[in-house]
This record gives structure tokens, sequence and C-alpha cells, in this order.
């Protein structure tokens, strides 16, 4: 009797310290992959241009924030009938009172830019 007990009792710590390690080696393993994940968010996230911003900094000025301010003779962006490609030559090299931006942007910048304003279309 006194050797079953013992028996179990063994047996009982075996297991326990069986699943703490089970649990440990997921815990770390969810830490591992989780950390994975996050780098590639970042690597995929980097090399891309954040249109929004570029607007922020470069188009806001003129054109408002939501595209309809229309200060210094600028268009109401939210009507424009501009498709990407007329948007993007508009913002490299300017008309009127509008800044080229060919020597400011960079080509993936303009891109960016131009395409954050189509967004802005009603
Ligand atoms: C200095 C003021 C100014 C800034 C800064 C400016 N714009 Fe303009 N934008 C204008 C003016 C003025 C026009 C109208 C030009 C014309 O047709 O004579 C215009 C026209 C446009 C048009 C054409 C709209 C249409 O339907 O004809 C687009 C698209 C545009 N701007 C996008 C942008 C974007 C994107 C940026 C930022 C990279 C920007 N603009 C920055 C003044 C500005």
């Amino acid at each position: 009797m006194l050797i079953f007990f013992i028996n179990t009792s063994i047996h009982t710590l075996f297991m326990k310290s069986f699943i703490v390690s089970i649990i440990m080696i997921s815990a770390i393993l969810a830490c591992a992959s989780k950390d994975q994940k996050n780098e590639k968010v970042v690597s995929s996230s980097k090399p891309a241009v954040d249109g929004s911003k570029i607007y922020k900094q470069s188009c806001e000025l003129c054109h408002g924030a939501d595209g309809k301010l229309g200060a210094n003779g600028s268009k109401d962006l939210t009507i424009s009938e501009l498709d990407l490609n007329a948007r993007i030559a508009m913002v490299t090299k300017g008309k009127g009172l509008m800044t080229p931006f060919e020597n400011i942007l960079s080509l993936s910048e303009i891109k960016a830019v131009a395409e954050y304003s189509m967004t802005l279309k009603k």
C-alpha cells in the first residue's frame, strides 16, 4: 500500500513537471512566432511610402486635409476627374501656382501621394 502511494506521488510529480515543461515550451514557441510575425510586419511596412503622411506635409497647405481648401487657386481634389497618371504628372511637373515636386519627392513618394489624393474623391 505504501509502495503504491509513493509510486503514485512520484508519478503525479513527474506528470506535473512534464505538464509545466510543456506549458513553458509552448509559451516560448508562442513568443518566438510572435517575434517573427512582428519582424515581418516591420520589414514589409518599411519600404512602403505613406501617401497620407506626404499629403499632410506637401499638399495640405493648398488643398486642405479634405482636399477642398482651394488655397492659392488650387483645385478641389474631391471633385477632380484626373486619373492616377494625370495626378502623378500634375504632382511631378506642377501647374500654374502648384509646386512641381520632381525635385522634392521621390518617384515612389509622388506615386503614393497621388494614390492617396484619389481616396479624397467623394
Ligand atoms: C502651392 C499650393 C499647392 C500645393 C502645395 C499643391 N497643390 Fe495641387 N494644385 C494647386 C493649384 C493652384 C492647382 C490648380 C492648377 C491649375 O490647374 O492651374 C492644383 C491642382 C492639383 C491637381 C489637379 C486637380 C484637377 O482636377 O485639375 C491635383 C491632382 C493636385 N493639385 C494634387 C496635389 C498633390 C497630391 C499635392 C501634394 C504633393 C499638391 N497638389 C500640392 C496648388 C497646390
